[in-house]
């Protein structure tokens, strides 16, 4: 672990195309983001990951990277990006940027040049087979579109050619081993690229599909791991505070190969999903954790949580998200109530919290045709809904101008008119993250120890010297057990703690001290 300032970090992240528009044009800005920083900040979230925001054909939202170090003129400028890390800075914030480390767009020139017929610096920066007929054993691919006679590689949609890190097991002539100079070249430009983000301000990166790099890996990823760890190493002697953030899903792999913390995500079959919105549902039913009286067990969650907890105790961090660009919002099933104990337990939890753009008021999932190959992930990035004005705030542009649609139904969520009533999800979320800043035994490193999860009694934990439970069903749930002298420091809902029996009542939350 390097980047001391993530024990107490609460990050936010930023859809760039939709957060905030400061000229008109209907696609939010950098700008816009350093404009919303007092609010961000506001909310308790001390840290920023911005989605790709460099230059590309947008064919996957930006990650698709035509260019690693120019931002993409829709969002404005490089010096309006460095400007956005000093004035983070000057706050006492931080910025991540999103680096997508496994592919480029096939329009970057690197990809321009590997597919020329002559050899050149890089015809090997991408993995190609031998010949144009010539299928790439078992990994998705493309023939017949480049004038050099082979086939390459793909790490994600068609638009996304494959880096060469090489291969940890080579099985075919074609395939270059780890240490081809090759491969050494594409982890050194990868390095170059980071470098040149990190000398301008940038504290760190979300690096994308990190488990990716190194192709016939085995299972423990050791081929990707030996990439990421000689990565660290030049971070530890050139950038030591930079965050390093992997969407990876297996923290014990991720953190043994140097990332700071990994996300725990619900699209990779682990039981993430079964505290938000159930994926698993194997009978039609929605039994998740969080949503009243429907059976969840938080026990789905915790055989997974756990038992990573533990194998990463002390060298990194697990990340709980609300949702993120790639999963629908939490509110497509959850009701006001239920997010807002749902973010309790969240922001509660040891390591580094996510709270996506807009999930603080609730905003919705829409349904949309896709955008930028967002498919069904499309309806979770639609415009901030700042307030009632024109285009909820977010656009002064003309509403057919607009990126995505806003919704403008009339319970559609919004900032403002959340601003004022204590009891709204927005103002939840701030005295839930107010409190994590004002107790250490809330932050990153507190030791977490689950005391009861037995379905019918609510769920208690401890952090530090704390106590916390969370009842999300609507009826009343006890537990019987002496835990000293307390008295409640936070409620949400009604709860009680008596003659060493604590009492919490339906879609309830407290924290005893
Ligand atoms: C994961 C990103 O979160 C997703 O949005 C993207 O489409 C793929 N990686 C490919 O880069």
């Amino acid at each position: 672990m390097s980047a001391k300032w993530l024990h107490n970090a609460v990050f936010y992240e930023i859809y760039p195309q939709s957060f905030n528009d400061t000229n008109g044009d209907g696609i939010g800005d950098i700008n816009g983001i350093t404009e919303k920083l007092d609010y961000i900040r506001g909310l308790g979230c001390n840290a920023i990951w911005i989605n790709p925001c460099f230059d590309s054909p947008f064919k996957d939202a930006g990650y698709d990277v035509r260019d690693f170090k120019k931002v993409a003129e829709r969002y404005g400028t490089n010096e309006d990006l460095y400007r956005l890390f000093a004035a983070a800075h000057e706050k006492g914030m931080h910025i991540v940027l999103d680096l997508v480390a496994g592919h480029t767009s096939e329009e970057h020139e690197w990809f321009r040049q590997s597919q020329r017929d002559k050899n050149n610096e890089f015809t090997d920066r991408y993995i190609w087979t031998n010949f144009c007929f010539e299928p790439a054993d078992g990994l998705n691919y493309v023939a017949g579109e480049s004038d050099r006679s082979a086939a390459y590689v793909l790490n994600f949609f068609k638009c996304q050619p494959a880096l060469n890190y090489g291969f940890y097991k080579v099985t075919r002539p074609w395939q270059k081993p780890m240490e081809h100079p090759a491969a050494i070249a594409t982890r050194e430009a990868l390095k170059d690229i980071m470098r040149f983000w990190l000398s301008h301000g940038c504290d760190g990166f979300r690096v994308d599909m990190a488990a990716s790099l190194v192709k016939n890996d085995d299972e423990q990823k050791t081929g990707t791991s030996a990439v990421w760890a000689d990565i660290r190493r030049m971070l530890e002697l050139e950038f030591p505070d930079a965050a390093m953030i992997s969407e990876w899903s297996n923290p014990p792999q991720a953190l043994r190969a140097g990332f700071d913390m990994d996300f725990f995500l619900n699209n990779r079959g682990n039981g993430y999903s079964t505290l938000l919105r159930d994926y698993e549902n194997q009978d039609g039913e929605d039994h998740s954790f969080f949503k009243k009286d429907a059976g969840g067990n938080i026990n789905r969650f915790l055989d997974t949580y756990l038992r990573w907890y533990q194998d990463t105790k002390g060298f990194g961090y697990i990340s709980l998200i609300s949702c993120n660009h790639d999963t629908r919002r939490p509110a497509y099933t959850l009701t006001t109530e239920e997010l807002k104990l749902a973010y309790a337990f969240l922001f509660t939890m040891p390591g580094v919290p996510f709270l996506y753009y807009g999930d603080e008021i609730g905003m919705k999932y829409q349904e949309l045709p896709t955008k930028e190959g967002g498919y069904f992930r499309t309806g979770s990035r639609t415009p901030m809904q700042w307030n009632a004005g024109k285009n909820r705030g977010f656009s002064d542009g003309r509403p057919e101008d607009l990126y995505l649609p806003v919704d403008e139904t009339p319970e559609a969520p919004t900032v403002e008119s959340q601003e004022h009533d204590p009891a709204s999800l927005l103002n939840t979320v701030r005295a839930i993250l107010a409190l994590r800043h004002s107790e250490e035994d809330l932050q990153a490193d507190a030791e977490l120890t689950v005391i009861c999860s037995e379905p019918d009694r609510p769920f208690v934990y401890s952090r530090g010297s704390l106590i916390l439970a969370v009842n999300p069903d609507s009826c009343p749930k006890q537990l019987q057990r002496d835990f000293g002298e307390r008295k409640p420091l936070f409620t949400l809902g009604e709860g009680t703690y008596e003659n060493g029996c604590l009492t919490l009542h339906g879609q309830s939350f407290i924290v005893l001290q």
